[in-house]
């Protein structure tokens, strides 16, 4: 058995870098260690930790924490057009994205310096720039919490919506991704690069997967926060979507209210909920709201999970009052 560590900070592991300890703690580097510590083990006694970048301990959890450490880039296939590789749950999101342009392989490059691991991001299938996840994916390896049997789950059976997929439904606390698998594709690349901010930073109409990645890249160093040097989680609510209706009663009292088509209903940037009622740029001890992305909430030092949730409970009941409308957080609180 892989060597369990008792009363663990979990504060190194988590980009909020937030103070709180794991009864017990295990860092897994193959499918079987982790079986090893998924045995015999209630399902609520178990947290897995990834990237730790979607989430915001307020309490100590009196259980087992299991640290995915796989890791692994492999080429399954090879076409004349695509690539279909196999990154293992552990990797760092960054990494592979760094991997796939040094192969100029596109797909991910709008996704650049996105936190967290590869393993993570179908959960709440990761987007940024007109790009997701499920526009790369292939497939995902699982291996059910209980039966310990591993399976493959097509992307049509992810369920991938906006930050949000079976796992945070259906599979949710059933299964662990061990693995994701992705096709991308070899020059001559298409490149997405409508995505207002993005087309404003490219310059040149010839661009190369490179180029868009580093546009990204610039973009987001401007406006969100390094968490090596100030906890964060990026976003930390989602983006409200609302009906037609509601959204021209709300555009009649505010006319500069932004918005993007989401199906049949309207997506309403929650930055601009957030930053009209000026909260942008606050502070409640160590807890705050980025000055430059108010969806973003950062801890500046020494900030308790508890009191980050209390400031986000102060946002969400404030948008409420004001425009009617509940934000969700995009964060998993524990
Ligand atoms: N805005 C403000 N004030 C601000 C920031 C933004 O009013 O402080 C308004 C502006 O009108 C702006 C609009 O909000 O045009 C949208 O802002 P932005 O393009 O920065 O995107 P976002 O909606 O805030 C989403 C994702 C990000 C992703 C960006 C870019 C969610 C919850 N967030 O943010 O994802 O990087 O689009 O595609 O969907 C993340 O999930 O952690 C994340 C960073």
């Amino acid at each position: 058995m892989k060597a369990i560590q008792y009363k663990h900070s979990i504060r190194p592991y988590t980009t909020f870098n937030i103070a709180a300890h794991s009864a017990e703690f295990v860092s897994v580097q193959s499918i079987a260690e982790l079986k090893e510590a998924l045995e015999n083990i209630p399902p609520q006694k178990i947290r897995l930790l990834g990237g730790g970048s979607n989430m915001l301990w307020t309490q100590d959890f009196d259980g087992r924490t299991i640290h995915l450490n796989l890791k692994g880039i492999t080429t399954l296939e090879t076409t004349e057009k695509d690539v279909l590789v196999d990154v293992q749950a552990g990797e760092n999101w960054h990494d592979f994205v760094l991997w796939t342009l040094k192969n100029d392989l596109g797909g991910v490059e709008n996704l650049a310096l996105i936190p967290g691991n590869v393993g993570t991001a179908p959960i709440q299938n990761i987007g940024a720039y007109g790009v997701e996840l499920k526009d790369v994916m292939e497939n995902c390896t699982l291996l059910h919490r209980n039966s310990l049997k591993e399976e493959i789950l097509s992307t049509a059976d992810c369920h991938l919506g906006y930050r949000d997929s079976i796992f945070k439904n259906k599979l949710k606390d059933q299964v662990v991704i061990t693995s994701v698998r992705f096709r991308l594709f070899k020059a001559p690349h298409s490149l997405h690069t409508s995505y207002g901010a993005l087309a404003q930073e490219l310059a040149t109409r010839h661009q190369t997967i490179q180029e868009v990645a580093q546009a990204v890249i610039r973009i987001r160093q401007r406006k969100l926060p390094d968490p090596k040097e100030i906890g964060n989680c990026g976003s930390f609510f989602k983006n409200p979507i609302v009906s037609q209706s509601v959204f021209m009663a709300l555009q009649k009292k505010y006319p500069n209210l932004p918005s993007y088509p989401a199906d049949q209903a309207v997506k309403i940037p929650a930055a601009w909920l957030i930053d009209q009622l000026g909260f942008k740029g606050i502070r409640r001890g160590d807890a705050g709201v980025h000055p430059n992305q108010a969806l973003v909430l950062v801890n500046y030092a020494n900030a308790s999970g508890a009191e980050i949730w209390a400031l986000a409970q102060e946002i969400q009941e404030a948008v409420q009052t004001t425009f009617g409308i509940a934000l969700e957080a995009e964060v998993t609180r524990y």
